[in-house]
């Protein structure tokens, strides 16, 4: 019993880890999109959407489109760029990050 509470404790220490690691590289890479979004998902310095209030699907569907060149606007080449080198798993990361701004 005590070697399951303990496997449980140290999975769940796991679990923790690799979300904050996750939040933390969402945060690291939205840096670079802050200067046209702003910190807080608010700023539209190239008449770019407001971000904040979007949802994490909405957020995530864009940014796959970007990168697969299928999706976006009059100004869809700078997001094309943006999301190039962005991976599956960055866009999951991003996406969620934003939508909590
Ligand atoms: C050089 C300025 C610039 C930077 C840097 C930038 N963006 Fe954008 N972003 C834009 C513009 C302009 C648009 C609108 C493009 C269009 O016409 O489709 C946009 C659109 C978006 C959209 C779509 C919003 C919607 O409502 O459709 C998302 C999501 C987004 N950006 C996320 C990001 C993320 C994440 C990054 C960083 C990896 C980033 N952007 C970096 C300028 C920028």
């Amino acid at each position: 019993m005590k070697k399951l509470a303990l496997s449980l404790a140290l999975s769940l220490a796991v679990v923790f880890a690799a979300s904050a690691a996750l939040a933390a590289d969402a945060q690291a890479i939205f840096a670079r999109c802050a200067g046209c979004h702003g910190a807080d998902g608010t700023k539209t310095l190239m008449g770019n959407p407001v971000l904040k209030g979007l949802k994490a699907d909405v957020i995530a569907k864009a940014l796959s489109g970007y990168k697969a060149k299928t999706f976006g606007g009059p100004k869809k080449a700078i997001m094309e760029a943006q999301a190039a080198g962005l991976s599956d798993a960055d866009i999951k990361a991003l996406a969620a990050y934003i939508s909590k701004l």
